[in-house]
């Protein structure tokens, strides 16, 4: 049988790792500066991981939802006073567009309502009610093209509020920073505005911090730079640092009935343990500080480079995001810097087309690390 081809691949082939290095099968050694899509939150390998996740391996991998579970228990209890959502309840999935799933359906029960507002350029997952609410149309099947979901630019308050005052929707959702579309930040006034106008016209509030959450912004959530709750909370990615996981953090307000959700593989023991031990990771060493500092160093480096502190590098038209959520825009003559500082310089990174280059690294990242990017980005752009 062949693969389903459906993803472009480098010829590169990772066969070891180790906190911000990676190595191919060829003993080629890289810097990861792109986490497998922001998935590595506390590095390749971490001996604190590997050794719980062994332990709990060698104990029980798996059991059903029909059973106890302390670790699901212990999770929520940790996540909710890290992510001070302390009083909201936790439902375990697989993905980040399970918990997007997820979100959406608690939103359309608990409101009784069938419709979704979302944003333009938004990315929520592939599964059908996130690819509905996905502005990309190349990626909706005619199955996902729903009369449920309208979508409105991006800190456009007026636009928001002709939508939900109609009454229709059940809720509203948007990325804590987009990520997939080149990182675009929602303004912090725009949020609240989001926040008061949900409350006004009925709607539940969806924070989807899939990419922007679990401290690598410099704050736990995206969002709460902004100073606003979310009604819902989905996160995935560096949640357990490769393995598979999805949460929806969800408000008091929202009643939980039996079978209004469930999950055969969701919140399973080694799920649970690798995600306790990345939390464990996140807080003994300071993780979400370190986002916060090596993102101010990233962007000394890349926005300060002449005479006065507003000069950005010679390469970029455009630094965007927090922390260690950062989006490059290229000038149009650097196309294709990505893929040197790849196959030159040996650096992963991510990109938004072909414009943009992406930082998603590991939160554990050393300022000498960061360094020896910019030292080979400037070789490369001289
Ligand atoms: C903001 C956001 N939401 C949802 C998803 C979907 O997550 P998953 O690929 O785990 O389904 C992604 C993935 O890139 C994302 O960036």
């Amino acid at each position: 049988m062949e693969l389903f081809k459906t993803y472009k691949l480098w010829d590169i082939e990772p066969v070891k790792g180790l906190g911000t290095t990676l190595w191919d099968k060829d003993g080629q050694e890289y810097t990861d500066l792109y986490g497998g899509h922001a998935v590595i939150s506390i590095g390749h390998c971490h001996p604190h991981y590997t050794e719980m996740l062994t332990e709990q391996l060698a104990k029980l991998g798996f059991y059903s939802n029909a059973v106890q579970n302390s670790l699901q228990q212990e999770l929520a209890h940790r996540l909710g006073k890290i992510s001070g959502y302390d009083d909201y309840a936790l439902f375990l999935c697989n993905s980040g567009a399970e918990a997007n799933e997820n979100a959406i359906k608690l939103a359309s029960f608990h409101t009784g309502k069938s419709k979704i507002l979302a944003f333009g350029k938004a990315f929520h997952g592939r599964t059908s009610g996130a690819v509905s609410a996905t502005d990309n149309p190349k990626i909706r099947a005619p199955f996902n093209v729903t009369g449920n979901v309208e979508f409105v630019q991006l800190n456009d308050i007026e636009a928001v509020e002709k939508e939900l005052s109609t009454g229709l929707y059940a809720g509203v959702i948007i990325e804590g920073i987009q990520g997939v579309a080149g990182i675009y930040e929602p303004a912090d006034g725009f949020l609240r505005e989001l926040r008061a106008m949900c409350d006004r016209y009925g709607a539940v509030l969806i924070l989807d911090e899939i990419q922007s959450g679990y401290g690598r912004t410099g704050k736990f959530f995206a969002h709460q730079f902004s100073g606003i709750k979310a009604d819902i909370v989905t996160t995935a990615k560096g949640m357990a640092n490769g393995f598979p996981i999805g949460g929806v953090l969800i408000s008091p307000d929202i009643k939980p009935s039996y079978g209004m959700l469930g999950t055969t593989f969701g919140g399973n023991h080694l799920a649970c343990t690798a995600a306790l031990a990345v939390l464990d990771v996140i807080e003994n060493e300071h993780l979400v500080e370190n986002a916060a500092r090596i993102g101010e160093y990233f962007r000394r480096e890349f926005c300060q480079c002449g005479e006065n502190a507003e000069s950005l590098d010679k390469a970029i038209k455009e630094y965007r995001g927090k922390g260690l959520m950062i989006g490059l825009e290229l000038k149009d003559e650097y196309i294709g810097l990505r893929d040197r500082l790849l196959f030159e310089e040996h650096f992963f990174t991510g990109a938004a087309g072909a414009n943009v280059i992406r930082l998603l690294p590991s939160l554990t990242i050393k300022e000498e690390t960061a360094a020896k990017f910019v030292a080979a980005w400037r070789k490369l752009t001289e």
